[in-house]
């Protein structure tokens, strides 16, 4: 027992301090570098993107790569990407290269373009899908032809510092390694054909990395107790208090509210929790073997429609949820013996998009779980969620001590002593 707290408290410290998800510990981004062919200067590669992240997407407006060549390397051109600065080309005479800066910066083109700019995979706006909602659309990919480089896999050099947004900072980069040469089926599946050379980067999310706040908080509430326990307050942080709308009548006079800024910077509605996204659960009913939840999920940006959104959640009784009525469900099963987690999202063409703040700005389904009589029970809050996840990043949870409990039952002294690990837990962080 001893050793599962201490495993326990360590999981929850590593995903505070490091680039680890306790969730979904396998996932990360992969930057696969192919060489398919030398040339006279330098060679042809395809790069790449995979997301093998069970839940987490990179949204609009899409990734950024940037690198740092290790010897004078220019790209001559691009294929279904295209640098942002075409940097100093002036020592180059006739043929114009497409970059010339040692430290390219790499994005995806926007759909649409001419066929004869496109490449297998490539031109979704940088947006990469998640692994677990949908493998084909978690790739992403381009060609490169570079110059001034090495012309042998003796001579090439890995260019070095990657760094990857997604669209936001959050992700860290490892060093390029070579590593064996990724093989190819042709389309009739008969014929196999090989990389000349192949390197890999993998590049993994921390949240701490990409915010100081949370950006989405929940909300509790149930059938059997009529409190409904808010998000806490400035769950998200109160920086952009004075930046908020106060009242839909005043949305309506302003133009242009629902156009997203190039930051992405967000427009909220004023609200106590300032979080641009809510989850609440609600426990609605319970029947003798089974027990139904309400979920819903509020977007309070008036910028942003949040495609491909999911949700993530932890509850032991996730290992037997019965049915799922509007979103589609998977399970996450990050250990083999711990199933107690699984992804959320829309249904596509139905509710996979979180509309913009406003009358549609919400998603909502209800799940039927079934009861295990040796641990179901509606006391000390074991009927809410231990942790929520929306797109990928931690939700605020309101303090244990404040869930709706069961009228007339005994257990405030629990409630304090579980009030007190807790208080620990969070002392133990803080130190960390
Ligand atoms: C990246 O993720 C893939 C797929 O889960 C895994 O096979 C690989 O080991 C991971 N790489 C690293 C460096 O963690
Ligand atoms: C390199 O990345 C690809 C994904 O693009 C992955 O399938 C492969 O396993 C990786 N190789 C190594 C040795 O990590
Ligand atoms: C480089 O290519 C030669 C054959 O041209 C091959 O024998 C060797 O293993 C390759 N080395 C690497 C690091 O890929
Ligand atoms: C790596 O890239 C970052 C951001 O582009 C830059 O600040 C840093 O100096 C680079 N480091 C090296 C060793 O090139
Ligand atoms: C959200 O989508 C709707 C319908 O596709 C569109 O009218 C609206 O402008 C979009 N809002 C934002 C913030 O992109
Ligand atoms: C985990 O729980 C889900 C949902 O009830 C179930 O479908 C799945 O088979 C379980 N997986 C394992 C490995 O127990
Ligand atoms: C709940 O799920 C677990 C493992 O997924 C299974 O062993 C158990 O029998 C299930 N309980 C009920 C009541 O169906
Ligand atoms: C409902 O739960 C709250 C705690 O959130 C508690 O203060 C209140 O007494 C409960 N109501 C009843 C009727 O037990």
């Amino acid at each position: 027992m001893r050793f599962v707290v201490s495993a326990l408290f360590l999981l929850v410290i590593f995903s505070y301090a490091a680039a680890f998800d306790p969730l979904d510990p396998n996932g990360n981004i992969t930057i696969r570098w192919d060489i398919m062919s030398w040339t006279p200067d330098g060679y042809v590669a395809t790069v790449t993107i995979n997301n093998f992240q069970m839940y987490r997407h990179i949204m609009s407006p899409g990734w950024t790569l940037g690198w740092t060549w290790a010897k004078k390397e220019v790209i001559w051109s691009a294929v279904g990407a295209q640098t942002t600065e075409q940097g100093d080309c002036s020592k180059f005479k006739g043929n114009i290269p497409h970059c010339c800066k040692k430290t390219p910066t790499v994005v995806d083109l926007v759909p649409g373009v001419p066929y004869n700019q496109q490449y297998q995979n490539c031109c979704k706006g940088g947006v990469v899908g998640a692994w677990g909602q949908d493998p084909s659309a978690s790739v992403s990919a381009f060609q490169l032809s570079v110059g001034m480089a090495g012309t042998s896999n003796k001579t090439v050099k890995l260019p070095r510092n990657f760094t990857l947004l997604g669209p936001g900072p959050g992700y860290t980069c490892g060093k390029a390694k070579v590593v064996p040469p990724t093989v190819f089926l042709s389309p009739d599946r008969r014929r196999k054909t090989q990389a000349l050379m192949t390197w890999n980067v993998t590049c993994a999310y921390s949240q701490l990395l990409a915010r100081k706040n949370p950006s989405c908080c929940v909300s509790l509430s149930s059938f059997y107790n009529e409190t409904i326990v808010p998000c806490p307050s400035c769950s998200c942080g109160c920086h952009n208090k004075d930046s908020c709308v106060k009242s839909n009548s005043k949305i309506l006079s302003m133009v242009g509210v629902n156009t997203p800024k190039k930051d992405n910077a967000p427009l909220l509605q004023c609200t106590h929790h300032m979080c641009p996204v809510r989850i609440h659960w609600h426990v609605k009913v319970n029947y003798k073997e089974y027990w139904r939840v309400k979920v819903s999920v509020t977007n309070f940006n008036y910028r942003m429609n949040y495609t491909l959104w999911t949700l993530v959640i932890q509850h032991p009784n996730l290992n037997n949820v019965t049915q799922v009525f509007s979103f589609d469900y998977k399970p996450l099963v990050p250990y083999e013996s711990i199933n107690d987690t699984g992804m959320f999202y829309g249904l596509k063409y139905f509710n996979d998009q979180l509309m913009e703040a406003g009358p549609f700005g919400n998603v909502q389904s209800e799940i039927l779980l079934k009861k295990d009589i040796n641990t179901f029970t509606f006391k000390e809050g074991w009927a809410f969620p231990r942790k929520v996840y929306f797109n990928g990043d931690e939700c605020q949870m309101p303090p244990p001590d404040t869930y709706p409990f069961l009228p007339n039952s005994a257990h405030q002294n629990l409630l304090s002593f579980s009030a007190l690990v807790s208080t620990l837990i969070f002392l133990l962080i803080a130190i960390w």
